[in-house]
Order: C-alpha cells, then structure tokens, then sequence
C-alpha cells in the first residue's frame, strides 16, 4: 500500500443493505462507526469478547449480532466490507490478511497505511450525504465537512433543490427572538424562500440577511377587510403558494403553543396547499431558562403547566381551570398575561395559593432587550406597574424562580 500512498483514494457510495459487514472489536471505534453502519441497512456481526454499554445496547436491541470472542480465521469469509479496531496488533494484521486474500474492502483503526479503504468525515443534511477525504488530515476532513453541512443546513451554502423543491408553505418556529435560536431546518427554509410572512415576535434579525428578491410581509399588517385577521393570512399563504412561490410563515416561538398553526395548518390543507410544520423553541421554556429560571428542578417542582393569560380569569371566554391550577405545587408559566396578571394573581391567591409564591416576569427574553423583574403574587400587579413592565413578556410563578443564582440573590 505505502508505494500507492500519493494516489487519492477513489471516493465511492457502498449500498451496504442486507450486506454483511464485520467489525472486529467493540471498543470506542466500533461505537463511532456503528451507527452510520446500521442506517445503512447493513447486515453486521461484531466479533469482540467485550463491548461498550452503547455497543452491547446495539446488539440487545438487534442492531447488530454480536459473537462475544475474539477473532478467529475466516470470520471475514462472506463479508462485503469489514472495521478492524481490535486492542490486539497481531489480531488486526491478521484479520487484515485475510481481508487482502478474500478481497474485502476493509478499513483499520491502528495504521491506516495498511488499510484497504478510508472512513471519509461524512456527514447529512436533508438526503444529501457530504464525505470528506483528506488523505492523511482527519481533523481537516472533519472541519470541511462541517463547513459544507453547516453550510446546507442553515443556507448559507446556496444549493438549490433543482429536482425536489417542495411547493407550498412551511410554518416555521423561529424562537423566541434570538436569531441564534432557530433551528437549523427553519433557518434553511428560510433561506429558500420567495416569500416569507413574519410575526412581530420571534427572530426579526434573521428577516434582514435575505436577498433582496424575498418578499417579506409583516402578518400584522395584511389589510383584513370583511376577514378576520387570521383569516387574511391564511387567505395570503394560499394565494403565495398557489402563485408557485416557496412559502415561510414565520412564527415566534412554536407554532403550536398559542401559535394559531394548526388553524392555519388546516386552511392550508382545505385549499391542497402542502404545509411542512417546524417546531420552534417555545418561550414558555427558553425565556425562563434565559434568565436562569428552570422550570423544573429537583426536589422543587415536578411539573409545570403554561397557560394562556389573554382573557381574565372571571372572562366568560376563559377554558382555564384557575382553581386547579391554584392547587398545583409545580411552575405556572403564564403566556400573553402582563395586562391580567393582577386579576390572575387574585384569583390565584383566592383559591389558595400562597400571596408569598415567587414570581418572575421576563420581558423580551432572549433579545437584547431581555429584562427581568422579581415579584410575589401578593406585589405582582404593583410591580408591574412601577417597573414599566410590557408585553411580550413570559411570567413564571412558582419556587423555580428563586433556585438559580439571580433568585437566591433576590433572597439574601
Ligand atoms: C401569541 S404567544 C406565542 C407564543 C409562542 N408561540 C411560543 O411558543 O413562544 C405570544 C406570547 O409569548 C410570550 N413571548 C414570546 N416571545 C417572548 C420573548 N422573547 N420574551 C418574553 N415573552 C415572549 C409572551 O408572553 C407573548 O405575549
């Protein structure tokens, strides 16, 4: 092999399915390959007398089979294509051997020069498989590889579905402000579009890295006439996307928690509009967390439940169950509650709940303007009042509040 060493390797796709490939020890090498292995279909025995937990989990859940010893000659009779990553040197040049003799394309661990083949830096984003070869350079692979999938998954690396590209609408979760917390399929999606229709929550910044050629729609401004206003954007997706234009509906945190997505989801099907749903990292969660509030923490509160504060307690409109929720020991998290929250508190501290319970309001979490203010249920509509407090803002009620560093500050 050494005299061929300048010649690059010849890059090629192996259909592994129903295949079978052997790997030989069940070490930390075997746990990294294995995967991409067993997605390929492939049919594969691992020879080793010991295994990882990850690896013996592969073999308990039928993954893979395993045979718990070491290699013996003519394991790798019949086998495609084989991983040797034994601890054993003298095992492995045998196994190595035999490769050569059966000629079976076979990959090593401890000295790649002696290998028949090369595990390329691989990587996948939607059905497009990248594998990276760099001769001798694994890490350089690696970082090439990253670059390219990066690249595709968040769209900074323009490459059109020329065959694929799917018409319709995709409603996308886009967070809860911070640019950086979209997830990468939003963030692709995105950047694929020709038209998006935007909230005035969620990431806004990510509005101004689009070309020029995307039009960008403020949802809150579509002219509702003789509709309601959801009734008009769903009117203007469907007129996008039947006008053959890729569709974002860009929404602030999950489009399903107080999202209106499934209202839209379905307007869209009734008008055979393909919709892709793209869940989003809800605020409910994220902005707490952003302040270092969990909403859960051991020993303090095994639930938490969020809730929609857009309608008061004693509105007849309200689907809330305000006396149950006065009686659970977890985090509330009320969503859209700044205006009510002094009626709210009132009814909470009504049926129960102690005036003295810690409550945190976090107004535009995540964004620069990201503040938190610390109350009681007893101070809270006080509070709000003095300290200027306005939507959006997500407010969590509960012990979670004083667990993280600022809460036991507010303590001391
Ligand atoms: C119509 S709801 C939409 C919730 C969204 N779908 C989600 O999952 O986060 C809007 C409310 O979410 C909360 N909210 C969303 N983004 C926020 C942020 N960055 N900071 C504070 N509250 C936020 C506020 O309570 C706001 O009134």
């Amino acid at each position: 092999m050494a005299e061929h060493a300048e010649h690059p390797a010849y890059p090629v796709g192996l259909r592994l399915t129903g295949r079978r490939v052997v790997v030989l020890g069940g070490g930390q090498v075997a746990q990294r390959r294995l995967p991409a292995l067993i997605a390929a279909g492939a049919d594969i025995v691992l020879v080793s007398p010991d295994a990882t937990p990850s690896v013996e989990a592969m073999a308990e859940a039928g993954e893979i089979r395993w045979e718990r010893r070491p290699y013996a000659e003519g394991d790798l009779s019949d086998a495609w294509y084989a991983l040797i990553a034994t601890p054993d040197a003298e095992a492995n040049e045998c196994a190595s051997a035999e490769a050569e003799r059966s000629r079976t394309w076979c990959v090593r661990s401890d000295d790649a020069s002696a290998a028949t083949a090369w595990t390329p830096a691989t990587g996948r984003s939607e059905g497009v498989t990248v594998a990276v070869l760099t001769g001798r350079d694994p890490r350089r692979s690696a970082a090439v590889r990253d670059a390219i999938v990066e690249g595709l998954r968040d769209g900074t690396l323009k490459a059109p579905h020329h065959r694929t590209r799917t018409p319709g609408v995709a409603l996308v979760g886009g967070g809860p402000g911070d640019p950086d917390l979209i997830t990468v399929r939003g963030r692709r999606l995105l950047a694929e579009a020709d038209v998006v229709i935007a909230d005035r929550l969620g990431p806004r910044d990510l509005l101004d890295e689009l070309p020029p050629h995307v039009e960008v729609i403020d949802a809150a401004k579509i002219p509702y006439g003789r509709y309601m206003a959801q009734e008009a954007i769903n009117n203007a997706l469907i007129e996008h996307a039947k006008a053959g234009k890729a569709v974002v509906r860009l929404k602030g945190g999950d489009p399903f928690v107080f999202g209106r997505g499934m209202e839209e989801a379905q307007a869209l099907a009734e008008a055979g509009i393909p919709c892709t749903v793209v869940p989003g990292i809800s605020s409910s969660i994220s902005v707490p967390g952003a302040v270092g509030i969990p909403v859960t923490h051991r020993g303090v509160a095994h639930e938490f439940t969020v809730i929609s504060g857009h309608v008061a307690p004693d509105d007849k409109r309200s689907l809330v169950d305000w006396a149950s929720l006065a009686g659970l020991r977890g985090t509330l998290v009320v969503l859209m509650g700044v205006d009510k929250i002094g009626a709210i508190a009132q009814t909470l501290i009504a049926h129960g709940k102690s005036p003295e319970t810690p409550v945190a309001l976090v107004q535009e979490g995540t964004t620069a303007a990201q503040r938190r203010v610390d109350a009681t249920l007893a101070t809270v509509a006080e509070t709000v009042r003095t300290e200027d407090v306005r939507p959006p803002a997500v407010i969590v009620i509960g012990e979670v509040v004083t667990v993280g560093p600022q809460g036991a500050r507010r303590d001391a």
